[in-house]
């Protein structure tokens, strides 16, 4: 059962080399779902072969498309989607599922989809995402676990989100570029993701102006076409092999990458004394000397990632001296705490900040993964740790690192799956 798979990890090498870095899962699944809009033939590139996208290519067959998936380029067959349902078996596997609910209603004028439940980083409620489309003229109705919205003609509004939440902006851009009107998003995100899906939406011909600003207006059209679109390189990803150099002192080169869309990662990496030559496409990471601790602060694009709270946790656990870090993104985000300490991190929780001392290493044992940037950290720590570690429930890991262990092996790192 794939659930039982861990990594096993003998710590203290030195990672060295060059990888590519993968295309961007969270761009790629609301592109993925974009074909929703379209009966034309579809295909996104550079998509990573995660668990994710499988589970994204499933709830489009399950929608009525016919999708193939080889050499990172997914083709979404022409033809329509001829149906609303996206059941709860799918949707509970992957939370971003909601974001079909846009294009369905865009394009079907209705939306069945089961409410995706807690997970373990929190409530994640989609309260944002039905106000929003109610805003659009939809009614909505929560039932049984499922959300139905049926509209029997969108209507562009003036929307503001209590929040710049990044599913949100990517449910009512969809909702918005088939809706009878003009739409103005206030407060929207303007997360690199969001700027990607508006780019691979303007390609299939969809009138939006503002991305990558708070105000994105969007103008609807009748009809979209089909596209060929090419998915931006995983920021999360870059930022944790960067973060991996410098816990294990090492030296590697990241190819395929958008520094732009780093840039709060290696401005704090800098500061903490780690040495990065940056270029076009690509960023070198050196470690030259002992690193000094940094705290932060998550925060929406372009501040520090909550999905590199994690990491930078573990980074911190062996860095002398004392930093915080607050998480403000998402409450209970700070599972992998306890794993780190057991591992011999020193760290202590208060409410919404912890309080890491770095400790002279860390110590291999068992360590269980919560969730999918939790495992990075605790591979992160295995990595630079003394000893053995075994990470058990990778599952989550594949859920969001393509080849993880692959290519943490070309880096020179003894790690195995079993
Ligand atoms: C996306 C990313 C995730 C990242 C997060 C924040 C994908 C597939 N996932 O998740 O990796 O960590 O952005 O950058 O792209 N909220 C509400 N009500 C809502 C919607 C959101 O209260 O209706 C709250 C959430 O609970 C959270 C905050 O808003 O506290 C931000 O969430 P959001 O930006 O929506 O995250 P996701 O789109 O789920």
């Amino acid at each position: 059962m794939i659930h039982l798979e861990s990594f096993k990890i003998k710590g203290g090498r030195k990672l060295c080399g060059a990888i590519r870095v993968s295309g961007s899962k969270n761009a790629a699944l609301p592109c993925l779902f974009a074909s929703l809009l379209s009966d034309e033939d579809f295909f996104i590139e550079n998509v990573p072969d995660l668990k994710d996208i499988r589970t994204a290519l499933a709830l489009l067959t399950q929608l009525g498309k016919e999708v193939k998936f080889k050499n990172s380029v997914v083709h979404i067959r022409r033809g329509g989607a001829a149906k609303a349902r996206a059941s709860y078996d799918l949707v509970r596997r992957m939370r971003a599922s909601v974001v079909v609910m846009g294009p369905l209603l865009a394009r079907l004028g209705k939306a069945h989809v089961s409410l995706p439940g807690g997970c373990s980083i929190g409530a994640r409620p989609v309260d944002f995402h039905i106000k929003a489309f109610e805003q659009m003229g939809a009614v909505v109705r929560v039932e049984k676990g499922y959300v139905s919205v049926k509209a029997d003609v969108l209507k562009g509004n003036r929307i503001r989100l209590p929040f710049p939440s990044v599913g949100a902006t990517e449910n009512i851009l969809m909702a918005a570029v088939l809706a009878k009107g003009r739409t103005t998003l206030l407060n929207a995100a303007k997360e690199p993701e969001i700027q990607d899906l508006v780019k691979c939406l303007k390609s299939m011909g969809a009138h939006i102006q503002g991305e990558g600003t708070s105000i994105i207006r969007v103008q609807g059209v009748s009809s979209l076409h089909g596209t060929r679109h090419c998915v931006i390189p995983d920021r999360i990803e870059a930022g944790t092999f960067l973060v991996a150099a410098a816990m294990t002192q090492g030296r590697v080169l990241l190819q395929d990458v958008i520094p732009d869309h780093l840039s709060a990662v290696l401005t704090l990496l800098r500061k903490a004394g780690l040495s990065l030559q940056v270029k076009k496409n690509s960023v070198l990471a050196a470690w030259k000397k002992q690193l000094h601790p940094v705290s932060v602060k998550t925060s929406v694009y372009p501040g520090f990632p909550t999905d590199m709270q994690a990491q930078w946790m573990a980074l911190m656990s062996l860095v002398k001296g004392r930093s915080r870090i607050t998480e403000d993104i998402f409450e209970n985000r700070f599972l992998h705490a306890h794993e780190l300490s057991r591992m011999g991190a020193d760290i202590r929780i208060q409410a919404n900040t912890v309080f890491v001392k770095g400790v002279d290493s860390l110590s291999g044992c068992p360590v269980m993964v919560s969730d999918l940037r939790a495992g990075a950290a605790l591979v992160l720590a295995g990595l630079s740790a003394q000893g053995q570690t075994q990470v058990l429930r990778v599952y989550h890991l594949d859920r969001g690192y393509e080849k993880m262990e692959k290519k943490l092996r070309v880096l020179g790192a003894r790690i195995s799956r079993i």
